[in-house]
């Protein structure tokens, strides 16, 4: 009786909707399970059903008779979750050029760099990802020509150039000697030359700001521990940013620029090493998420010689690693919402999902490190009512794996299908 209503059109898609719409999904998918990334829980046998790339329903499968002439994916030996997020990535960017490397990558090269890593990321399962920091405004036409479809890649938001000092860790070019005149695209000494940056790059159409509080591991002669821009800097640099809706990444090690990024009213804070109790419980307080990249030490520590990564950077790389891995842990004990961020670019672009093994090696459970990267990075990146969950209204971003990856997170590393609305790019 319901099967012979549901195979006569219209009330059967009212039906299946629950509610009397107007519906007519193109694409169904038989999923041996689902993950209901917010409930953190797996669910058998649910079928989605698909329309111009949206998701219209989730039911039980055995509910659900499939119409003639819509399309069917049998993943019933899989399991079904929401596509992954990456909050920091730099898809222009290549894992061998690091250091000296560096200097010979001409823009051009950087941007077919950039088309080559969107499709492995994607293929990764990565179906959003959150660029920060990238050359000449490459990032900006990376994203759109994904958006229009014209090359495979993740949808992407990007910052531009990152913001920074003088010779500062994401600003300048710190590797040529002084005759030779060159400063980077994003540098701005000043609350008014900042300030003129942010609206540089809003108008060359970032959706976020990058900046560097403090110094980093890859650039050359930059501290860990060193303050890059003083507090009035940082705090007209993310008024400025705020003012044009857009949030502000900083990037931060040392603790003083842990703290001044989070009293500046930072977005999110990118790396965050050095936590102490004080900044553990400001950053809970503010609701400042972390994006730590704990996966990344492993790879600079094996690979990064080869890779031309400076003996400087390994010297700074031996004495952070370790210390990052055990701030993560405090963090998460003390509840300060964690984002998935994997510094894509310094490890080769596609292996972004290593990093979840590691985060449940340092203290979350497989449900959190997958909330990191699906739900928690949407609310971050301001896009939770498109994606981030397997939910009616939301975009069809899906990945399959074999098993369930709250048994063993590591299996995200295989993901076997990817769709990004509506769109198989991967299948088994
Ligand atoms: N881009 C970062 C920096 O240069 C990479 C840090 C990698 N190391 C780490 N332990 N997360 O500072």
């Amino acid at each position: 009786m319901l099967f012979s209503l549901r195979n006569s059109g219209f009330f059967a898609i009212g039906l299946l909707l629950g509610h009397a719409g107007h519906a007519d999904p193109d694409t169904y998918i038989r999923a041996g399970a689902i993950v209901d990334v917010e409930a953190g829980v797996v669910l058998d046998g649910r079928t989605i059903a698909i329309e111009d790339g949206v998701i219209v329903a989730v039911t039980p499968s055995s509910e659900v008779s499939i119409p003639s002439g819509a399309g069917l994916i049998d993943l019933s030996d899989y399991t079904v979750l929401p596509g992954l997020m990456d909050a920091h990535t730099h898809l222009l960017s290549d894992s061998d050029d690091h250091g000296l490397n560096s200097l010979v990558v001409s823009l051009p090269e950087a941007t077919i760099n950039g088309v080559k890593n969107a499709a492995i990321t994607l293929q990764a399962g990565f179906t959003t990802v959150r660029n920060v920091g990238a050359p000449g405004y490459a990032d900006v036409a990376l994203r759109d020509a994904i958006a229009a479809g014209e090359i495979a890649g993740p949808r992407m938001l990007v910052s531009g150039p990152g913001i920074g000092i003088t010779g500062g860790h994401c600003s300048d070019n710190n590797l040529l000697p002084y005759e030779y005149g060159v400063t980077e695209n994003g540098v701005a000494d000043g609350p008014w030359a900042i300030r003129q940056m942010v609206r540089q790059n809003v108008k060359f159409g970032v959706d976020l700001i990058k900046t560097c509080s403090t110094g980093g591991v890859l650039s050359a002669g930059t501290r860990l521990d060193a303050v890059q821009y003083t507090l009035e800097e940082l705090e007209a640099l993310v008024d400025e940013a705020h003012m044009h809706g857009r949030k502000v990444a900083v990037h931060a090690h040392g603790t003083a620029g842990i703290r001044n990024a989070i009293l500046a009213g930072a977005d999110s804070i990118e790396h965050a090493s050095f936590l102490t109790e004080e900044v553990i419980e400001l950053a809970k307080e503010r609701g400042t998420p972390l994006v730590m990249d704990i996966y990344v030490t492993e790879h600079i520590l094996t690979e990064g010689e080869a890779s031309g990564v400076l003996p400087e950077s390994l010297e700074k790389e031996r004495e952070v690693g370790q210390i990052q891995r055990e701030s993560f842990s405090r963090a998460h004990d003390a509840g300060v919402a964690m984002v998935f961020g994997t510094d894509s670019a310094v490890y080769p672009h596609g292996d972004n999902a290593r990093q979840f093994s590691r985060m449940v090696q340092f203290g979350m459970t497989p449900a959190e490190a997958v909330r990191s990267a699906t739900v928690l990075a949407a609310d971050l990146l301001g896009v939770g009512d498109q994606v981030g969950r397997i939910a009616e209204g939301l975009q069809a971003d899906l990945v399959a794996v074999s098993g369930n990856p709250y048994e063993d997170v590591s299996i995200l590393e295989n993901v076997e299908f990817v769709m990004k609305g509506g769109v198989v790019y991967r299948e088994p």
